[in-house]
């Protein structure tokens, strides 16, 4: 039995990294899982999905976009009537510091990492039954100052801000909202990093290496299923202890 066996579970941005790493693995625990990308081809993913309960949907779709969020929510009603899990991760990272920031930048950024989360939770709340769980993917970015990612570490702040709230709103449904927020995570957000910037990242992490998405999936697994029963309002960081030491 799979800690997420018959569970529902959409994955908002679950086509690449950590979010195909956390969709892949609660498929893993039996959960029917329904992932969206902008670049997905629409259907059911083949994989070692456990004992055969869980099953993996790829859904087209712009994380970004109200609109589309509407179809998933309309989509996922249809095929399975309910979310019992949702978890929010797409987000984008790009570097800008005070004074060279534009509107665009900011715009990109709130406009998914933040407007993501807020309509994909509004949406999601209306087919949770009470018990459900929301996982929002952070970032330790939020909680520290790195140079040339204000605006980023803000979007990521304002998740930690937003399950604080959402737990406090929902804890009479017992709807439980948590973050993951992970450290450095070698995945294509690291494809563009030269080696410098990688091995200087490496010496600020206790651990001495870049985490990996399957990593920051079994934390966030825990989030969502009933071993964390009275966990609410939480952030579990995955950084090797990166902003905790
Ligand atoms: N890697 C790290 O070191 C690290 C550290 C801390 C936090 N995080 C967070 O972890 C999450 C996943 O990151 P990752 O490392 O796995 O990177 P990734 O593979 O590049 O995944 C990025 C995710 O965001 C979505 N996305 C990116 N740009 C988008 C856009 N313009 N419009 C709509 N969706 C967009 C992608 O969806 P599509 O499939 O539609 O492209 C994908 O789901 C992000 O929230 C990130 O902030 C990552």
């Amino acid at each position: 039995m799979g800690k997420l066996t018959k569970k529902v579970v959409l994955v908002v941005g679950g086509g690449s990294g950590i979010g195909a790493a956390i969709a892949q693995r609660f498929a893993a625990e039996g959960a029917d899982a329904h992932a969206t990308s902008r670049a997905a081809m629409e259907g059911v993913s083949d994989g070692p999905w456990g004992d055969g309960a869980g099953r993996l949907r790829t859904v087209r779709a712009d994380a970004g976009s109200a609109a589309d969020l509407a179809r998933v929510f309309a989509r996922v009603r249809a095929e399975a009537g309910r979310i019992d899990v949702l978890v929010v991760n797409a987000g984008i990272s790009e570097h800008a510091t005070l004074g060279s920031i534009g509107e665009d930048h900011f715009d990109r950024t709130f406009g998914l990492n933040v407007r993501s989360a807020l309509f994909a939770a509004q949406g999601a709340i209306e087919l949770m039954p009470d018990g459900g769980s929301i996982v929002l993917v952070g970032s330790i970015a939020g909680a520290i100052g790195t140079k040339g990612y204000g605006v980023y570490g803000a979007s990521k702040a304002a998740l930690r801000s937003f399950a604080r709230t959402w737990a406090n709103e929902l804890a009479p449904r017992r709807i439980r909202v948590n973050v993951v927020s992970p450290g450095p995570i070698d995945t294509a957000m690291f494809d563009a990093v030269s080696d410098a910037v990688r091995d200087g990242l490496t010496k600020l992490i206790p651990l001495g290496r870049l985490g990996r998405a399957d990593e920051v999936a079994a934390a966030a697994l825990f989030l969502a299923s009933d071993d964390s029963s009275f966990t609410t309002g939480a952030e579990l960081c995955v950084d090797g202890g990166m902003a905790q030491v």
